[in-house]
């Protein structure tokens, strides 16, 4: 009998991985940026596609600096992202960088700049079944210096603070206009002033999830998310700045990945 070891999500092996197998990945919700990361980035070399399973795309690459990385996809929101981390763990990975999109709620965050999260207010069901609610959602101190380093180096308009990592992305994001539902629950009317008064900088949908995990697991996880729209002012995407800001983190986390660092797991 042939043995396949391939993960039932991610659809591939740790063998799939080759001799010398790569401990880091660069994780995106949508595969098109994922693909974009592994085969149209600039200084990364595809070594191969890896799976193409249920629209969640994985290549092995090799990134600037010579090391060998997987870029894979999470899909969106929490559920679908515990599942590819769970198998990426299990097929050897111990350090991911969350490459993402997000919303700001600071009027100091514009569209276009990108945020780099130290921590995450993690209001997510999928959280709950790997935690406690009170278990902190941290983003390990190394890999995080190390995102903030490579934006400081590469230039680009960077900041550094708290996320809110929620469900949906209207009703949790307190989105009425543009949503199909104008209702919202009476807990969330509100709720991205609230956040803006806690100091919270943005909203997106995985990170918190990723960082729980992490320190459940035990790796090492990070957040670096292209800011794409300014919720101070409304709730539409700004698509003009949008492939521009996705590039920028794109960079930075690359960058990061250059070096081995130190984790808070050690
Ligand atoms: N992703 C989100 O979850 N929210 C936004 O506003 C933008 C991207």
């Amino acid at each position: 009998m042939v043995r396949d070891d391939r993960k039932y999500h991610i659809g591939f092996s740790r063998q799939d991985l080759g001799e010398d197998p790569p401990s880091d990945a660069i994780l995106c919700g949508d595969p098109e940026r994922t693909r974009m990361i592994a085969t149209e980035f600039p200084g990364v070399e595809l070594i191969r596609p890896l799976s193409e399973n249920r629209g969640l795309s994985s290549f092995l690459v090799r990134i600037p600096g010579g090391r060998k990385i997987v870029c894979a996809t999470s899909g969106m929101g929490a559920p679908s992202l515990s599942i590819v981390v769970n198998e990426l763990v299990s097929v050897g990975i111990s350090r991911i960088v969350r490459v993402g999109t997000t919303g700001s709620i600071q009027d100091h965050v514009r569209a276009g700049s990108i945020v780099i999260t130290r921590a995450a207010l993690c209001r997510q069901g999928a959280a709950l079944d790997i935690a406690p609610p009170e278990y902190p959602a941290a983003a390990d101190l190394f890999l995080t210096m190390a995102l903030v380093r490579a934006a400081q180096e590469l230039g680009v308009d960077w900041h550094l603070g708290i996320t809110a990592s929620v469900d949906t992305f209207f009703e949790g994001q307190e989105r009425t206009r543009t949503s199909a539902n104008p209702h919202l629950l009476r807990h969330l009317t509100g709720i991205t002033d609230e956040y803006r008064k806690l100091n919270i900088l943005n909203f997106e949908m995985e990170c918190g999830t990723l960082l729980k995990m992490a320190g459940v697991y035990g790796f090492s996880a990070g957040c670096v998310c292209a800011v794409i729209d300014d919720r101070t002012t409304g709730e539409d995407i700004d698509l003009d700045i949008k492939a521009g800001a996705e590039r920028d983190a794109a960079r930075v986390a690359l960058k990061a990945l250059e070096r081995d660092e130190p984790t808070c797991m050690q």
